[in-house]
C-alpha cells in the first residue's frame, strides 16, 4: 500500500487521456480505469487525441459497453499526441477550464515522461491528477517497467531472431536499431535476448570502431555472422555506423545491412504481462482517487503497484542496469 497522504475529497467524475507516444497496453488501461470507475458509480469521460483534445474540449462519456473488445488492441482507442504547449504556456490553464466547465473533477493520465511532466504542470495548477506509467522506452522513475515496453521488446527481439535466420545463412552482419531515444532499455534487453553481439546505447557509448572490432573478434573466434543491435539515441547510431562501416568496407572484410524498426515496435496486441499491469495500474488509479489521493504517478516496483508523487518522477532519471551490458559481452565469446 502506498504511503501517499489523503489529498482531497472523492471525485463524482473522472476524466482518462492517453498522450505521448502510444504504448501497447495503453487500451487496456483505458478500460480498466473506465470500469473500475463506473463499478463505483463515478462518471467517467474519455479525453480525444491525449493534451491537445484536453485543450479544444474533446470530451466523450465512456461506459463499461464503449471499452469492449479492446484489451486485446494496440495504440488507444483515444488517440493521442504530443502537446509541448502542456509544459507552458496557456495550455494548462486551458486545460483546467475546460475540465471545470465540463464538471470533471479529476484527470488520469495514461502515458511517458513527457506526458506525466504535463500531468505534474496541472496538479501544480490545482487540478487533482493520477498518472499511469505507460512508454515503449521504460524510461520513466517511480516504476520498474512501463506499460507497453515488454510487448515493444518482443517486437523487436521477433525482428532480431529474423534477421539472424538470414544473417547466419547468407554470413552476414546486420544492424538493428530499436527506438529509443534517451534510454538504451530496448536495445538492451532484446539484444541480450536476442544473443548480440554488440549492443549500443546512450547510457555507454562506443566508438564506431570499437564496434566494428566487436564484429571482427567475432568472425576471429570462429562466427560466421553477428547483429549488433543499436538503440536510436546512441551517438553512434545506425547512420553513423553505416558510414564508417562504408568507409572502411575494405579493410574491414565485411559490410554491415541496416535494419531500422522504428514506429513497428509501439504497433500491435499488447502480450499478458503489459494488459496485466495496465488492467492494475487501471484500476488502482480508481482506488486512489476514491481514497482522495492524487498528484501520483502508479508504476510497478518489485511486482506490486506503487505511488510516488509526480513531482518526485518527472525531473527524476531511472538508471539502467549496465551490468548487463557487461553479462552481454561477456556471452559474446
Ligand atoms: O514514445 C517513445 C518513442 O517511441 C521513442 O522511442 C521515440 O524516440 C519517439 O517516441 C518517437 O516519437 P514520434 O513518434 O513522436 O516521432
Amino acid at each position: 500500500m502506498s504511503s501517499i497522504a489523503r489529498s482531497g475529497d472523492a471525485p463524482g467524475s473522472v476524466a482518462v487521456l492517453t498522450s505521448g507516444g502510444d504504448a501497447p497496453g495503453m487500451n487496456a488501461a483505458i478500460r480498466a480505469v473506465v470500469r473500475a470507475g463506473t463499478a463505483r458509480g463515478l462518471r467517467m469521460i474519455g479525453v480525444r487525441n491525449g493534451y491537445t483534445g484536453l485543450t479544444e474540449g474533446n470530451f466523450l462519456p465512456l461506459g463499461p459497453r464503449d471499452v469492449g473488445g479492446i484489451i486485446e488492441a494496440g495504440g488507444t482507442i483515444l488517440g493521442s499526441s504530443r502537446c509541448p504547449s502542456m509544459l507552458h504556456e496557456a495550455g494548462p490553464a486551458v486545460a483546467v477550464d475546460q475540465l471545470r466547465r465540463a464538471g470533471i473533477d479529476m484527470l488520469v493520465v495514461i502515458g511517458g515522461d513527457g506526458s506525466q511532466a504535463g500531468a505534474a504542470t496541472l496538479s501544480r495548477c490545482g487540478l487533482p491528477v493520477i498518472g499511469i506509467a505507460s512508454t515503449i522506452d521504460n524510461d520513466l522513475a517511480g516504476t520498474d517497467i512501463t506499460i507497453g515496453a515488454t510487448t515493444a521488446v518482443e517486437t523487436a527481439l521477433g525482428a532480431i531472431d529474423r534477421l539472424r535466420d538470414t544473417a547466419a545463412s547468407q554470413h552476414r552482419a546486420f544492424l538493428v536499431e530499436t527506438m529509443g531515444r534517451n534510454c538504451g532499455y530496448l536495445a538492451l534487453t532484446a539484444g541480450i535476448a536476442g544473443g548480440a553481439e554488440a549492443i549500443v546505447i546512450p547510457e555507454a557509448q562506443m566508438s564506431p570502431a570499437s564496434v566494428a572490432a566487436a564484429l571482427r573478434g567475432s568472425w576471429d573466434r570462429g562466427k560466421s555472422h553477428a547483429i549488433v543491435v543499436v538503440a536510436e539515441g546512441a551517438h553512434c547510431n545506425a547512420e553513423v555506423l553505416a558510414r564508417y562501416f562504408d568507409e572502411h568496407a575494405e579493410r574491414l572484410g565485411f559490410e554491415l545491412r541496416i535494419t531500422r524498426l522504428g514506429h513497428v515496435q509501439r504497433g500491435g496486441s499488447p502480450c499478458a504481462f503489459d494488459r496485466l499491469i495496465a488492467t492494475r495500474l487501471g484500476a488502482a488509479a480508481i482506488d486512489h482517487a476514491a481514497d482522495g489521493r492524487h498528484g501520483i504517478l502508479l508504476g510497478m516496483v518489485a511486482g506490486a503497484v506503487a505511488a510516488s508523487p509526480l513531482e518526485s518522477v518527472v525531473n527524476a532519471r531511472k538508471p539502467l542496469d549496465l551490468g548487463l551490458l557487461g553479462l552481454a559481452h561477456l556471452l559474446t565469446n
